[in-house]
């Protein structure tokens, strides 16, 4: 028996890196999924990969329609939902705050932080009158503390943390129990793309990620997805509104002196982190 036999899920950004990691597992561990993406091509090739336990369906999660299409997709197809993963993202806008445009603001927040807003409010449309269910939201080490990432894409996954919480204990005498997970750096194309510049190149960025991680490499997505599916899992009935910090005990990068700080979760010190 799988640890998610008979349960389906919805799985956003599930084309590729983490969510295609996820969809993996998922199906391993005996759940039927919706690979929801605006890769649809990719998500199609890995739906078709992974047989009848999987459908891929185009959206953007920052329109609303679309994610309420996609969990109205699980229901239609597979007869209900127990497990939505609202992962989808992007870097968004990035450089200096004078420079950051409101357009820029208001997409990466559509995209990060609406998006997962949608996601809980349309599965639980679906997940209440059954009285069960499960909401997992990818927020990131950047979602804990600054300096790990760009100020709106900082400013997003700290919302992401803060929305999850604030629903759980409204959605915990439901049956619903809403977690984030809080990847640190992974090896996937967002990444990849930060890293060595190029979107695909996951062999040359698995070299770059991670260099100053404590455990010597950077994440992979089968971290996350292992992470997750113990979050989906009943193995995790009395967890709710946690945040799962999966980072391999944090990075160390350089500050602007060339001074290594510890950025990871295991660290305490609280050094000014402005330009880091
Ligand atoms: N890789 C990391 O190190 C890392 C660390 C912390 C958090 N995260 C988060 O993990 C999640 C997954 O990212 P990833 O690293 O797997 O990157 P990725 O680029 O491999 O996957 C992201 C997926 O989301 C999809 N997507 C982007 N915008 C979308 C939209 N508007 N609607 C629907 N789908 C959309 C992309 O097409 C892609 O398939 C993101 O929320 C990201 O912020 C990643």
């Amino acid at each position: 028996m799988g640890r998610l036999e008979g349960k389906v899920a919805v799985i956003t950004g599930g084309a590729s890196g983490i969510g295609e990691g996820t969809a993996r597992k998922f199906v391993a561990e005996g759940a039927r999924c919706v690979i929801a993406d605006l890769q649809l091509e990719r998500a199609q090739v890995l739906a078709a990969e992974l047989g009848d336990a999987c459908v891929a369906i185009s959206a953007d999660v920052a329109i609303e329609d679309q994610v309420s299409a996609v969990v109205d997709l699980a229901v239609e197809t597979f007869g209900q939902l127990d497990i939505m993963f609202n992962n989808a993202g992007i870097l968004g806008s990035v450089g200096p705050i004078a420079e950051i445009s409101a357009e820029g603001w208001h997409r990466t927040m559509d995209v990060l932080l609406s998006s997962v807003f949608f996601g809980i409010k349309h599965a639980t449309r679906v997940m209440s009158p059954k009285g069960s269910g499960v909401i997992i939201n990818t927020a990131s080490t950047a979602g804990v503390r600054a300096g790990l990432g760009p100020h709106v894409y900082t400013a997003a996954k700290h919302a992401v943390i803060g929305l999850s919480q604030s629903v759980a204990p409204e959605l915990g005498p439901k049956g619903i129990r809403c977690n984030v997970v809080c990847p640190g750096g992974t090896v996937t194309g967002l990444t990849a793309r930060l890293a060595v510049g190029d979107h695909n190149n996951l062999e040359e960025a698995t070299k770059v990620i991670g260099v100053n991680n404590p455990m010597g490499r950077g994440g992979r997505v089968e971290d996350i997805a292992n992470a997750v599916t113990f979050l989906a899992s009943d193995e995790a009935s009395f967890v709710n509104g946690s945040v799962f910090v999966v980072d391999g005990g944090g990075e160390v990068i350089a500050d602007r002196n060339g001074t290594f700080v510890d950025m990871g979760s295991i660290t305490v010190q609280e050094a000014d982190r402005t330009g880091v």
